[in-house]
């Protein structure tokens, strides 16, 4: 097969069976992405329309993954595409600053003081990095501290303890340990990773108390995905940012997804006011970008203007106009009113689906906020990482809804999370919701397999 040719149906017909086998030889895995990825394999998207994505093989799924949560206007959202048509006529990238940085810059500024500066970069992961790295230079301390099972992009320290096990997840005293996530983690890492309780704002305390003299930064995502998508306990919040305060440590409120919950982001709904905020995903307008904020006085640890700075952020694509362009109609169109909306709308979908559980038994429950949604299998209360926790058995029957929802023609992510954006109203929520207590309270079918 040629590489401009399409991918041919396989013998069963599907023509993303036949792009998975082909991609298989020349990817690993098979796909790009593991959190896109699961058995027997991911149908292959053709193209998006507002709240829809149309497979290769012609089906229309209503998108609740929206590029990991990415696309909060959908897909293929007329102002971002006008934008990026109008900016990509004059070309892609330059070795020079462009007007439409400043812009975008300036947008997040006006939605809160605590963006009073931003640096860009092209995703969340090196946003975060450029943060830890910031905080190491203005405090010239080496540790940080994160929550146990949160997500704040794939490096070495922002990975330790995401993904921790019943076996491994205590210290001796007790406490989260620092566990590897990836084979090849130096010891060294671990030792430089504390690991913070999300739901237990006492331990949190103790912990902090201990090893606040000695951390460079916390970095907190308040509404945490991988941790169950619960939002912090206003107590825990209060507790990191008394211990930012007294220790002298650089708050980082890791907002790459959590910034869509309100207008001027996460941190104001949980009383935290960090020193820098990094954001990602929705600020791209659906292209690559990622962003450190914070005011002049923090982010001066960026600032070359005098000689070599405190710490080096920058990069070949960073602010490159096209994702500047994308990111500002994104967040134009992503008004008080526009959030508002989108947040009724989430409210809606986890009352109903509550409702739908509580009338049917359903041994399940729905966590989330705003926008921002996230099924769990069992009847127990979630409350953060440990609660949120799928067993072998619990990630089956995880596995086999979002299955049985796929072939209800509607995507989640492989854990059952989802996002809406705002092309959607109540009608597709009320499908989401009610397909999703459907496929839950029927049972769940043990034949389910993406089509
Ligand atoms: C809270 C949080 N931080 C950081 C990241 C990393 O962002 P990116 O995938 O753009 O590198 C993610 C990605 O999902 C995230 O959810």
């Amino acid at each position: 097969m040629r590489h401009s040719e399409n991918c041919a149906e396989t013998a069963s017909g599907n023509r993303s069976e036949a792009a998975f086998l082909r991609e298989r030889k020349v990817v690993p895995g098979g796909s790009m992405r593991a959190a896109s990825w699961f058995q027997p394999h991911p149908p292959y998207a053709a193209k998006g329309e507002g709240c829809w994505v149309i497979d290769v093989d012609g089906r229309r799924l209503l998108d609740c993954a929206n590029n990991f949560f990415s696309l909060i206007h959908g897909h293929a959202f007329e102002p971002v595409l006008e934008a990026v048509r109008g900016a990509m006529s004059k070309g892609t990238a330059f070795g020079m600053p462009t007007e439409s940085e400043i812009l975008l810059a300036e947008a997040l500024a006006e939605r809160s003081p605590r963006l009073e500066q931003t640096r860009f970069c092209n995703s969340g992961t090196e946003a975060v990095l450029a943060a830890i790295k910031g905080a190491r230079g203005l405090t010239g301390r080496e540790k940080i501290a994160k929550f146990e099972g949160c997500y704040h992009g794939a490096y070495d320290w922002i990975e330790v303890s995401l993904d921790p096990t019943p076996a491994n997840w205590n210290d001796e005293a007790g406490n989260p340990a620092s566990v590897r996530c990836n084979a090849g983690t130096p010891d060294s890492v671990l030792r430089e990773t504390v690991v913070l309780p999300y739901d237990d704002p006492q331990r949190c305390a103790d912990i902090l108390l201990r090893e606040g003299p000695s951390l460079a930064a916390v970095i907190v995502d308040p509404h945490a995905s991988r941790a169950g998508a619960v939002p912090m306990s206003r107590e825990t919040a209060a507790v990191v940012q008394q211990a930012c305060r007294k220790h002298g440590i650089v708050l980082i409120a890791d907002e790459v997804i959590s910034f869509r919950l309100s207008f001027e982001g996460a941190s104001p709904l949980f009383g935290l006011e960090p020193d820098l905020v990094t954001t990602a995903k929705i600020i791209g307008g659906g292209l690559p970008i990622g962003a450190v904020s914070g005011s002049r006085d923090r982010m001066s640890v960026f600032d070359h203007s005098a000689g070599k700075p405190i710490v080096s952020m920058g990069g070949t694509f960073s602010a490159n106009p096209l994702s500047m362009a994308a990111g500002l109609a994104s967040l134009t169109h992503y008004s008080r009113a526009a959030v508002e909306r989108l947040n009724t709308l989430g409210d809606r979908l986890r009352q109903r689906v509550r409702a739908g559980f509580a009338s049917s038994g359903a041994e399940a429950s729905i966590t989330g906020m705003g926008s921002l949604f996230r099924l769990h299998v069992g009847r127990h209360e979630v409350t953060g990482y440990r609660s949120a926790y799928a067993n072998a058995d619990t990630a089956k029957l995880i596995r086999r809804v979002q299955l049985a929802m796929l072939d209800e023609n509607i995507l989640l992510t492989p854990n059952c999370s989802g996002a809406l954006s705002t092309p959607m109203t109540e009608t597709e929520v009320d499908l989401i919701a009610d397909k999703l207590v459907g496929v839950v309270s029927k049972g769940i079918g043990e034949n389910s397999a993406p089509g």
